[in-house]
């Protein structure tokens, strides 16, 4: 495994992290798949069990296994490096948390809330890297304070999800658009904010920008932003490697730019999303989330 965060990024031979998509959508076929190539393939841990006989009448356990099963999975597939993406809203997230440990995933990433008492999962030796996702400066110098006060640690980069990510974002719905929320400015932003945390002769803690990256010009203007990689999650949906069904990579296929919509998420936070007859019955009130 993996020692230090910087031997990791350096093992990378793309600086593409695969973004986790949950409900099955990025398993262990997509992770391996971006791990063989030399990018970070990620696991997502919101109902990976989606397909356990045992999903509705027993959940935590049946993800857990899912999940597990998982990454085992994808380390047979590959020797390269993977992580799991494990939201702080989900409820049973210290149970996943422990899991992915106890298989030595080699990172965690986890957004949807502030991840304030991760490191406490970490025991003696363990190797696995915390990476939080955070949406402002403000949020991750709070982290920061936070772990280094309760953990003496600090977390090994940060992903930076911009306004233009794909399902949930960490923004109220009017501020999407507004040239001061733009990843670019969002990105700097983070490096000043944590710039004092990085104590003389130690590196800087890495920054990996997510939202909106397509191509390669656009891995290249991070980069030279001074991203260490970037965060991608559409991008890979509708490569045969997605675990997906092959309806919902047609869907992504047919939209159209007037199909993406903004919606309310059941969690409270605003969600991308492509329009379809189930959102429109939920708008209308004729379906509640749950
Ligand atoms: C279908 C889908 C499912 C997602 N599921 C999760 C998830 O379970 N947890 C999470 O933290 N982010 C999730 N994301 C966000 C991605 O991991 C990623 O950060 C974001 O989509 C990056 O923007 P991009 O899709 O424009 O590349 C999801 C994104 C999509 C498109």
């Amino acid at each position: 495994m993996i020692e230090t965060m910087k031997e990791l990024l350096k093992k990378l031979s793309l600086p593409i992290i695969q973004g986790g998509m949950g409900v099955g959508i990025s398993g262990s076929g997509l992770a391996s798949a971006v791990a063989n190539e030399g990018g970070i393939g990620v696991i997502a841990a919101a109902m990976v069990g989606i397909d356990e006989p045992d999903i509705i009448s027993n959940s935590i356990e049946a993800n857990i296994r899912a999940l597990k099963r998982e990454i085992r999975r994808a380390r047979e597939a590959t020797k390269g490096i993977l992580g799991v993406n494990i939201m702080v809203a989900l409820t049973n997230f210290s149970d996943l948390v422990n899991a992915a440990i106890e298989e030595k995933i080699d990172v965690i990433i986890s957004g949807a809330g502030l991840p304030l008492d991760l490191p406490k999962y970490l025991k003696e030796g363990c190797k696995t890297k915390l990476i939080p996702i955070v949406s402002s400066g403000r949020a991750a110098r709070a982290l920061c304070k936070r772990w280094l006060q309760n953990f003496n640690y600090l977390p090994d980069a940060f992903v930076v999800e911009g306004p233009k990510a794909g399902g949930h974002l960490g923004f109220n719905a009017e501020d999407l658009n507004k040239p001061e929320f733009s990843l670019e400015k969002l990105v700097v932003d983070v490096f000043e904010s944590v710039s004092e945390f990085c104590q003389k002769g130690k590196s800087m803690i890495p920054v990996i920008p997510a939202g909106g990256i397509y191509t390669g010009s656009d891995i290249r203007k991070f980069l030279n932003l001074g991203a260490s990689a970037v965060q991608m999650a559409t991008r890979f949906v509708t490569t045969s490697e997605c675990d997906a069904d092959v309806e919902f990579k047609r869907t992504y296929i047919d939209a159209k730019e007037k199909d993406i919509v903004i919606i309310k998420s059941p969690v409270g936070m605003p969600g991308r999303a492509i329009n379809n007859q189930f959102l429109e019955e939920v708008k209308e009130g004729k379906k509640q989330p749950f």
